[in-house]
């Protein structure tokens, strides 16, 4: 007996490797920044000159800010290799924001006294978690309408594409606010 088509779309995305590793990828952040969140987990202690967390938080944007422009050139200049550098740009993306969700979760979890102003970190950290739920979306396309269709790919796109001149005016702010001039 032949499956109806709704059923064979589910179990296809199902047999889809990179969705179902990086579904699984996605959750282990979420778990790990609530477990830095409920102090389960310490990120404060010192690595050299900063804290664990500060590392992870340099490490992930410096990821960030310079594999984006190189992405964008890269997949125009050598269309050949598209699949292997979407995939680095799918679990590149992801591990830079477990990395920066240390990073925040460090900082929100700090003791009282010593609490930051909460502010540009915040908004800069919501603009990465819309890039990677958007990034996810526009990929693996998961939700499907009642009608079987996706949901608007495309709108799923401009808002990846155009988070990411507002991604990069917050992190340098906030690189200069908190770091070089403190
Ligand atoms: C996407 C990347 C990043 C996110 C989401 C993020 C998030 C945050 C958040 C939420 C805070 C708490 C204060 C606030 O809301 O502004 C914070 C503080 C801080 N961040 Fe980041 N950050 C990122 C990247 C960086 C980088 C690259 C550096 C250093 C080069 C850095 C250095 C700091 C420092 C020094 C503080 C402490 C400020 C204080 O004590 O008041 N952050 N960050
Ligand atoms: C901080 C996180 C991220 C940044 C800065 C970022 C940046 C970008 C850039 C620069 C493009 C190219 C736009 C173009 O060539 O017109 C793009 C496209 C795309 N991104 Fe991301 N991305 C992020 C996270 C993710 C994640 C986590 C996924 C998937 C799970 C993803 C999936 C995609 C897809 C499917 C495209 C369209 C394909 C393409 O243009 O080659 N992105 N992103």
């Amino acid at each position: 007996m032949t499956q109806s088509p709704k059923v064979e779309k589910k179990q296809n995305l199902l047999r889809n490797k990179s969705f179902v590793v990086e579904t699984i990828y996605i959750l282990t952040i979420i778990i790990i920044t609530i477990l830095i969140l409920l102090d389960f987990v310490d990120t404060g202690f010192f690595l050299g000159p900063y804290r664990f967390s500060h590392w992870m938080g340099i490490i992930g944007s410096s990821f960030i800010l310079v594999f984006a422009p190189l992405y964008y050139i890269s997949k125009r200049r050598f269309p050949k290799r598209y699949k292997i550098l979407i995939n680095l740009h799918i679990f590149g993306f992801t591990t830079a924001f477990l990395l920066v969700s240390i990073h925040l979760a460090g900082q929100l979890s700090r003791p009282l006294q010593f609490y930051p102003d909460l502010g540009g970190g915040v908004a800069l950290y919501i603009i990465v978690a819309i890039l990677v739920a958007t990034g996810y979306l526009y990929r693996y396309q998961p939700i499907k309408l009642k009608s079987g269709k996706t949901l608007q790919p495309h709108t799923n796109r401009m808002l990846h594409v155009s988070l990411i001149g507002g991604l990069y005016i917050v992190l340098i702010v906030h690189i200069v606010l908190n770091f070089l001039l403190v």
